[in-house]
């Protein structure tokens, strides 16, 4: 089924790091795009992340600056459902909670042509479950795209109890024309990414909590000796640490199985606003400017890493992989070491026992006299 026929408008609810991410995407492949959130001022804040990314590419001259300019013109904004009246497809993209998401599907199944298709791009959520909430279960899908969603190439498609082949070959080919690439999961808990990925994060929350590493040596150990761009504590800074937990307690509460409890230290997180590269603090300290800094570091390694394995040659790949303080490329990023002082001496950090596992960590790890009031710029 050739879906560039049968697409125009695709309306996107929420306008957070994913909402705006995908709303970019489609509209730089010339769909007509309705991105929608609860106030304008978010969507404002989000048009303009997208407005920098854009920036940069015509800069990079990955892009003129007319592509540029149509792309942002082919955005449509929105504070209600009421304009998905003209959806073809709709990708939500709201908190990862399954009564918000159920709530905006209640409304989606009113407001939306029959013959439209309502995705999610829950994590973890049963796409099963949202689709029961619908009168017509079958045209409902998890398209579960990735951060940073300009480059990376994944989608991970997720079929509900209900979902029709034609509603599959459709999204399918929507992910064609968007250039992506596709990996297809069962409706389970977390589907297939995140299944494997956040238990990995939530162990690297475990490991930090201990003091069994530093979380540069945990994610310095992870980067280099599985070939990844991330370490996973910088990969959840970067995901949304509350996102993180919201996983975790999906894939807890559904499984019923204890080997998914939260790590109390990223429950502490939360609960605290530290909630990764968006709230400006995680594990580590961001700048301002950081979510999107951090998405072109990575992209560029992640290119520089193909391009070495391609012509392998491993030292250039290792050189690219390591942090700018030890292989001299960017004299303005100061080292995670550095990174974690800042935590330990901050009079703005949280409670006794949060202060007395850093103590631990700046033990274990080895740091010496307190390092300069800056935090890592991403
Ligand atoms: N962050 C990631 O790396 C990542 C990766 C893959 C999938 N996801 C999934 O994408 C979804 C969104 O994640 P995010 O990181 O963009 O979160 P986010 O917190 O950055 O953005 C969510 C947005 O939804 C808006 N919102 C809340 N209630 C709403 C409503 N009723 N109607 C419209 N908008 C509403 C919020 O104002 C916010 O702007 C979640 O389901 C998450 O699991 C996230």
């Amino acid at each position: 089924m050739n879906s560039t026929i049968l697409l125009d408008v695709v309306g996107v609810i929420g306008a957070g790091q994913m909402g705006t991410g995908i709303a970019q995407v489609l509209a730089a492949r010339g769909l007509r795009v309705i991105l929608s959130d609860r106030k304008f001022e978010i969507i404002e804040r989000g048009i303009g992340v997208m407005n920098r990314s854009l920036e940069k590419q015509v800069k990079s001259g990955k892009i003129s600056p007319e592509d540029a300019a149509s792309t942002l013109a082919r955005i449509e904004t929105a504070v209600s459902l009421e304009p998905f009246r003209a959806a073809d497809f709709v990708i939500e993209a709201a908190p990862e909670d399954e009564e918000i998401k159920k709530a905006i599907f209640r409304k989606l199944d009113q407001v939306t042509p029959v013959g439209s298709i309502l995705s999610s791009n829950t994590s973890s959520i049963s796409i099963t479950r949202l689709a029961a909430v619908t009168s017509k279960p079958h045209r409902v899908i998890g398209m579960h795209f990735m951060h940073p969603v300009v480059s990376v190439p994944l989608v991970e498609l997720a079929k509900g109890m209900h979902t029709s082949d034609s509603t599959f070959q459709r999204t399918m080919g929507l992910c064609q024309r968007l250039g992506k690439t596709v990996c297809v999961s069962q409706d389970r808990p977390g589907f297939i990414m995140y299944r494997v990925l956040m238990p990995m994060i939530n162990e690297a929350f475990f490991c930090m909590m201990e003091g069994v590493g530093s979380p540069e040596d945990i994610d310095r150990g992870m980067r280099l000796g599985t070939n990844a761009v991330l370490g996973p504590l910088k990969l959840a800074d970067s995901i949304g640490l509350d996102t993180c937990l919201s996983i975790m307690r999906t894939l807890q509460h559904q499984f019923g199985d204890s080997k998914y409890r939260p790590c109390p230290l990223l429950v502490q997180y939360v609960d605290g606003g530290w909630l990764g590269v968006k709230s400006g603090r995680g594990v580590f300290y961001y700048g301002p400017g950081a979510a999107e800094n951090m998405a072109e570091k990575a992209n560029a390694r992640r290119a520089a890493t193909a391009d070495a394995s391609a012509i392998n040659k491993g030292f250039a790949a290792k050189a690219l992989n390591e942090p700018p303080s030890t292989c001299g490329a960017d004299p303005a990023a100061v080292s995670p070491h550095a990174e974690l002082g800042y935590m330990l001496r901050g009079a703005d950090h949280g409670g006794d026992a949060h202060k007395h596992m850093m103590r631990v960590l700046h033990v274990a790890s080895g740091m010496g006299s307190a390092p300069a009031n800056r935090g890592m710029r991403c």
